[in-house]
C-alpha cells in the first residue's frame, strides 16, 4: 500500500519507508523527540519486524526536504499500535500529520485491526489535539513512562477502527492538503 492512495493534486505522496530514508528520518527525529530512536532501531524495524509498517510523506514539488513526515503502525493481534509519528518541524500544522495518521489507521483497518492505540506525553498537547480530532479518547495512564523526565504517558485508543469513517477522514485531510502551499526551507535545517 504505497503512493497510489493520494490524489494527484495533493502535494505529498505516501510511500513505504525505505532503508535509504533513515538519514532523513533521523534528521527529523532528532529535532522532534527528546528521546530519539536510533537509526539502528529503524533499520531493525524495517528489516526484522514483520508486524510493522512504516510510511513517509514525500513532497511532490521541488525545493522541499525529501521527507516531510513519517510514522508507523504495528499490528498487535487485532490492535493497530502507532509507535511513532512526526512531522518536520518547519511543516507542522499544515495537515500532514493528520493525513499520515489517517493513512496509518487505514492500513491497520485493512490488516483487520479493530482498534488503534498509542501513548503520548501528558505535556504533548499538539499531538493530543490531533489524536482527539481523529476520534481517539484517553483510556488510561502509564505513570513515569518516559525515562528522560519520568513524565506520565496517556494511553489513547480509537475504536472501532471503521474503514469507511477513516477513509472519509483521509479524503477530508487530503482535500485540505490540496489547498496549502508548503513553504520552501530557507536555511535547509
Ligand atoms: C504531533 C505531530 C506529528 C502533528 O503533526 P502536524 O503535521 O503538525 O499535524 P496536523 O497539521 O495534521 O494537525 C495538527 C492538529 O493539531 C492542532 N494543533 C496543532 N498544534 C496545536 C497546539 N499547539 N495546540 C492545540 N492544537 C494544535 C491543529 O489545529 C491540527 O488540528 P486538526 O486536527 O483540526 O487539523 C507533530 O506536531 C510532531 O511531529 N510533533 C513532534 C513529535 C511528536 O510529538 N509526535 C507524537 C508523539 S506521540
Amino acid at each position: 500500500m504505497t503512493g497510489n492512495m493520494t490524489s494527484p493534486a495533493v502535494p505529498v505522496v505516501i510511500d513505504a519507508m525505505q532503508l535509504a530514508d533513515i538519514p532523513h528520518v533521523m534528521h527529523i527525529e532528532h529535532r522532534t523527540f527528546s528521546m530519539s530512536w536510533t537509526s539502528g532501531i529503524y533499520q531493525r524495524e524495517l528489516t526484522a519486524n514483520p508486524w510493522c509498517h512504516y510510511f513517509v510523506l514525500r513532497p511532490s514539488q521541488p525545493h522541499l526536504p525529501p521527507i516531510l513526515a513519517y510514522g508507523g503502525v504495528w499490528q498487535i493481534d487485532t490492535s493497530a499500535h502507532i509507535p511513532t509519528i512526526a512531522t518536520h518541524p518547519h511543516y507542522q500544522n499544515h495537515g500532514l500529520g493528520g493525513y499520515l495518521l489517517s493513512h496509518l489507521l487505514l492500513v491497520g483497518a485493512h490488516l483487520g485491526c479493530h482498534e488503534a492505540t498509542l501513548e503520548v506525553r501528558v505535556s504533548n498537547m499538539s499531538a493530543q489535539h490531533l489524536y482527539q480530532h481523529l476520534g481517539f479518547i484517553t483510556v488510561g495512564k502509564r505513570p513515569r513512562y518516559y525515562n528522560d523526565n519520568l513524565e506520565d504517558a496517556l494511553i489513547m485508543t480509537l475504536a472501532p477502527l471503521d474503514e469507511a469513517e477513516i477513509q472519509a477522514t483521509l479524503n477530508d485531510r487530503a482535500q485540505r492538503l490540496v489547498h496549502i502551499t508548503l513553504p520552501p526551507l530557507s536555511d535547509r535545517s
